[in-house]
Formats: structure tokens, C-alpha cells, sequence
């Protein structure tokens, strides 16, 4: 028997969740495959997606490998690129790129590619800093921009993007909205404003091209506090990544008694807990505290105790029948994993990025 913990990915919950965006929204779908396909494997999420109209990715190796498997839809490379060799490549393979910097527009200048309509024309994004301040062209800058990619001879289709920082906030996006539609207003091109959160919240924001990523995975882009209807279960959302293990060892504890590195836990009282063969060098956060939900044969019970490299241990005071053997289930199926971020003071984001490759995935 191998070590009990497994990653199941449920291929099916990834098209179920594309579909809730499609009936989300008549724009086209540019699904966000970076990180690993957030820690699902790139190729695995690529073709569980395989309807979506466009991929986003960061890494050009993963966009070619994309291409090479066979994918023709629209390839968006997230941060555009970082070299002038990309360049050649972005345009053999039909890559889309995103200009945040004017380093980049530099670097278009320097390339010697074809004239324009040629193949080998690059089509790339305009990315607007409309307040998140992390990448973009600031408003003031956006016309300049805009008629330099405009007149350019590499350049063939022009997209205007950008990406808000507070649409799953109670704060919202109503001001980088208005400040990015009266940027927009003056050009007839594409538009792309959505991430999950927009998405799911915010038609009149959905422009030509969303973005979604999260959402795809089966988690809500919103906090558990937003209420019931924000929640992945209500969105008609299926977690596709159920992190599982089993009880390993079991240990009766009498009052006083106090549970692994640290102390942590100390008993009030006598009690049973189970030992978990999962800790965080299996991509479980160790800054999870006691409390942070979790589910034992199919019943919501709490961690107890310092999440270690290797195992965690849970209270098991109040189910009598579990033991040795036990399946336990750290996120996923029945047990969301925006609940179990949320106790361990994190995004579900870095929970299924941080799974790591010793665990097995069963798909
Ligand atoms: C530019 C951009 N668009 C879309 C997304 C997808 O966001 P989400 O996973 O919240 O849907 C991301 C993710 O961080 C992003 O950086």
C-alpha cells in the first residue's frame, strides 16, 4: 500500500464549470491556464477546457507545448514577453502577447519581423493600469500607446485589457471601470476586463473577452463572508481538485494532555484524535491553526495541533466510529476549499497551487 494521501481531479467539474461561464456570459472565453493550470497540470486543464475560445498562460514553453499538442485557439501570453528572441516564436506559433511596459514596445521596435499583415504579424493586448498599480499603461500614457501599436509593422490586432483588484471586494470596480471605458470609448477594438470575480458579478463588465480562472477549478472567487450566494455550490461550481488521505494512527488523550511540535493543543479534556498522513510538504498549509475544518468518512471535524512536514492530527471526539484507515478529506468534494483557506488565512488560489508533486493525482 502506498502512503494513503491522493489529489483526485475531477476532469468533468472543469467542463461543468466552463459551461456555468459560458451561460455567464456571450463574450468569448479566454480560460487562465497559468501556474500549472492552478496546480491542476497544464495539459490536463487545457483539455478539460478544450471548448474555451483562448488559453492564458505565462510561460511560453507552455504555450508552445499548447500549439504543439494541437490546440489552435488563442494563446495569451499573461506578461507578454520577456526577451526579444520570444518574439520570432511568438509570431511563428500565433501567440498572443501582452504589452504592459514600454520596455516591450522597445523591444516589438527592434524586432525585424514581417510587414504588416505578413504572416508572423503579432497580435497583442494592451494591458491599462487602471489602479491595481502591478502592470499597464497608465491612463495618460494609453493614447501614445495605443497609435505607436496602431502605426507599428509588426502589429496586426490590437485587444485593450485590464484586470481590477477589487472586484471579489465589497469595494467593487465601478471607478477602474469608468476610467477604462473612457479610455476605450476613443477606439474601435476588443476588450478584456474579467476575471472570475467580474465575471460572476459584474456583466456590464464583460467586454469581448473574459478572463477566467479560478472559477474553472470549482472554487468561489469571493470570501465565504460575502454570503450563501457567493458561494461555489450556489454559482453551480464543482470543486475539480480533492486533496484526500486516511487516519493513519489514532492516540487517547487524557486532560492536559498537549498535541505535536510546539504544543499547540493542550486537552481540556479526556478525547481521541487521528493522525493524518498529509502535512506540508504535501502542499497542506503549516500556518493552518486549530479549528481549520476538515472532513472525516464524510463528517466536518477540525485540525488539532501544528500541521507538520508530514502528517496533521484531527479530533475525532465526536466521531466514535472512525479510526485507522479513515478517509479524510482536506478540500474538495463536501469540504470547500475557500472554508479551509480562509481558516488557515490564505486564497484557495495558493491552496491548489501549492500541492506538490510527491502527491499522487488520480484523474
Ligand atoms: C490578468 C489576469 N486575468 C485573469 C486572471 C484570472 O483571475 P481569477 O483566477 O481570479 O479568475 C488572472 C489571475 O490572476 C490575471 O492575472
Amino acid at each position: 500500500m502506498p502512503r494513503p494521501i491522493q489529489a483526485n481531479l475531477d476532469l468533468s467539474a472543469l467542463e461543468n464549470n466552463l459551461r456555468v461561464a459560458r451561460r455567464a456570459t456571450s463574450a468569448r472565453i479566454m480560460s487562465v491556464i497559468k501556474a500549472d493550470g492552478y496546480g491542476h497540470g497544464l495539459m490536463r486543464a487545457a483539455e478539460a477546457l478544450a471548448a474555451t475560445d483562448g488559453y492564458a498562460l505565462l510561460d511560453i514553453r507552455d504555450a508552445v507545448r499548447l500549439r504543439e499538442a494541437g490546440y489552435r485557439q488563442a494563446i495569451l501570453l499573461l506578461e507578454g514577453c520577456f526577451s526579444a528572441e520570444e518574439l520570432p516564436v511568438i509570431a511563428e506559433y500565433g501567440l498572443t502577447c501582452v504589452i504592459h511596459s514600454p520596455w516591450q514596445i522597445a523591444m516589438l521596435d527592434a524586432y525585424p519581423g514581417p510587414v504588416k499583415s505578413g504572416k508572423g504579424t503579432l497580435d497583442v493586448w494592451l494591458k491599462v493600469n487602471s489602479g491595481m498599480n502591478r502592470l499597464g499603461f497608465v491612463p495618460q500614457q494609453v493614447a501614445q500607446t495605443m497609435d505607436q501599436l496602431r502605426r507599428h509593422r509588426a502589429v496586426r490586432d490590437i485587444t485593450l485589457m485590464t484586470h481590477f483588484a477589487n472586484a471579489d471586494e465589497s469595494r467593487g470596480i465601478a471607478e477602474p471601470l469608468a476610467l477604462f471605458n473612457d479610455l476605450a470609448a476613443s477606439y474601435r477594438v476588443a476588450r478584456s476586463l474579467a476575471n472570475s470575480a467580474t465575471l460572476l458579478r459584474y456583466p456590464e463588465a464583460h467586454g469581448d473577452w473574459v478572463r477566467p480562472g479560478i472559477m474553472l477549478y470549482g472554487a468561489s472567487p469571493f470570501d465565504p463572508d460575502m454570503g450563501e450566494q457567493f458561494s461555489a455550490q450556489q454559482l453551480g461550481l464543482k470543486p475539480a481538485m480533492t486533496l484526500s488521505s486516511r487516519i493513519i494512527a489514532t492516540q487517547e488523550l487524557r486532560a492536559g494532555d498537549e498535541v505535536g511540535y510546539g504544543a499547540l493543543f493542550r486537552a481540556e479534556h479526556n478525547m481521541r484524535i487521528g493522525i493524518v498522513a498529509c502535512g506540508y510538504a504535501d502542499g497542506y498549509p503549516r500556518h493552518a491553526p486549530n479549528g481549520t475544518p476538515v472532513l472525516v468518512d464524510g463528517q466536518r471535524t477540525r485540525t488539532l495541533g501544528r500541521v507538520s512536514m508530514d502528517m496533521l492530527c484531527v479530533d475525532l471526539s465526536t466521531l466514535p466510529q472512525a479510526g485507522v484507515g479513515s478517509r479524510v478529506v482536506l478540500w474538495g468534494e463536501g469540504m470547500p476549499i475557500e472554508e479551509v483557506a480562509r481558516a488557515a488565512g490564505t486564497v484557495s488560489y495558493e491552496l491548489m497551487c501549492a500541492l506538490t508533486p510527491r502527491v499522487p493525482i488520480v484523474s
